[in-house]
């Protein structure tokens, strides 16, 4: 247990530990089992949890009493899915084409649209970014322009490889410029970059996965303007006003309000923008010329994300598992394949080669990452990495 305890994770941008108050809930095991649709007692205590996350999150995230709403569902890929789909099915029943424009290092929930949307009529369009995995968005204005239909543009806030934030103005810019509908990934936000928790209203729709700071897997939230057109893909119950039927996941939607409570209460924006930066230098120094932080000269990076790619064949597996068998959790910023690692789409996109897009490696520290576990994983670092990078 106490290996277990000091054990080093950082790879928050895959998923968090759940925070505090969400293991005390778990623990103390009191939970309400009604179904919050029932009347009668056991059915309005569940509704009541439901109720204080609602009301909790129109707070904290300051959502307009008139014009928006709120829905839960199982996670981001459900919500990404519901709206786009959603839309198309809504420009279908109008007679309109409907056209949805993402960036090609969005996730992959997003991207893989592109696969359905032409099966149902409907065209997606990519739109590519730079070296430093930002877009311009006068092109992205220009090549929305150029449509005629009902259209979808999915601005992704923070990329969750590289960190990359894309400032929320670019996207309102785009609301200003054009009769597109936008849709913000947030997913990467929460406790990852200053004022997180301030959407602006003048865009159409945020989605937030709780399992990304410290809530339960498998839930998430999404708000949204009523100007929306879009046909909600659940039908069913009529939970949550038709907008996701289905009954409602009350624990993990209470963990929502207990994880964000816990987060708001600690989060410290310089204290994990230091640990970030100090790491980052040391390892820049040691890399040397073997490697090189990602996107380093990005206008804007998050908080907590260091992604390095290598110059030469570093066999990215041995280097995780020799990471792990130290002590230390980190990822390669692309998913691997039965082990093995597959070359990151956002790092092609971004104009790395195959090589170097399969040998990269993704450190993402957590809100509450302590200077302590900071010091502890530039020893680890400090003693794995130079054996990967004496190779020619
Ligand atoms: C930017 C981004 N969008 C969407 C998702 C999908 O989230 P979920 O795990 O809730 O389906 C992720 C998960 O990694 C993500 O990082």
């Amino acid at each position: 247990m106490k290996l277990i305890n000091r054990r080093l994770y950082f790879d928050y941008n895959a998923t968090a530990p759940l925070s505090e108050s969400v293991i005390n809930y778990l623990r103390n095991g009191a939970f309400v089992f009604g179904n919050p649709s029932s009347i009668y007692t056991e059915g309005r205590e569940a509704r009541k949890i439901i109720s204080e996350t609602f009301d909790y999150l129109r707070l904290l995230f300051r959502i307009p009493n008139e014009g928006h709403e709120v829905f839960f569902h199982s996670g981001a890929t459900e919500a990404i899915n519901s709206l786009v789909k959603g839309m198309a099915m809504y420009a279908s029943s109008q007679g309109q084409k409907f056209h949805f424009f993402y960036s090609a290092i969005d996730h992959s929930s997003v991207v893989k649209q592109a696969l359905h949307l032409p099966l149902l009529g409907h065209e997606a369009h990519a739109i590519s970014v730079d070296s430093n995995g930002e877009i311009d968005i006068e092109v992205v204005i220009q090549k929305i322009k150029q449509q005629k239909g009902l259209k979808l543009f999915n601005f992704t806030q923070v990329n969750n490889e590289t960190g990359v934030v894309w400032p929320l103005d670019l996207a309102i810019r785009v609301k200003h410029e054009t009769d597109c509908f936008v849709h913000v990934d947030a997913v990467q936000t929460p406790g990852k970059i200053v004022n997180w928790d301030n959407p602006h209203y003048e865009l159409d729709s945020y989605t937030f996965s709780a399992h990304k700071f410290g809530a339960m897997k498998g839930v998430g939230f999404t708000i949204l303007s009523q100007d929306m057109p879009w046909i909600p893909m659940h039908m069913g119950g009529g939970q949550q006003k038709g907008l996701r039927a289905g009954t409602e996941n009350t624990h993990g939607i209470y963990s929502i309000k207990l994880a964000l409570e816990d987060l708001t209460r600690t989060f410290d924006a310089q204290a994990v923008k230091m640990h970030k930066d100090t790491l980052e230098a040391s390892l820049e120094k040691m890399l040397g010329a073997a490697g090189q932080i990602t996107a380093k000269r990005a206008g804007h990076r998050n908080l907590n994300t260091i992604n390095i790619t290598f110059n030469h064949e570093i066999k990215i597996e041995l280097l995780i598992a020799a990471l792990d068998l130290a002590g230390l959790s980190v990822s390669s910023g692309p998913a691997c394949s039965m082990g093995m690692p597959v070359a990151s789409r956002v790092l092609l996109e971004m104009g790395f080669t195959e090589r170097m897009a399969k040998n990269s490696l993704r450190i993402s520290i957590g809100p509450r990452s302590s200077a302590e576990e900071m010091a502890r994983a530039w020893e680890i670092f400090s003693t794995v990495l130079p054996k990967y990078l004496d190779r020619p």
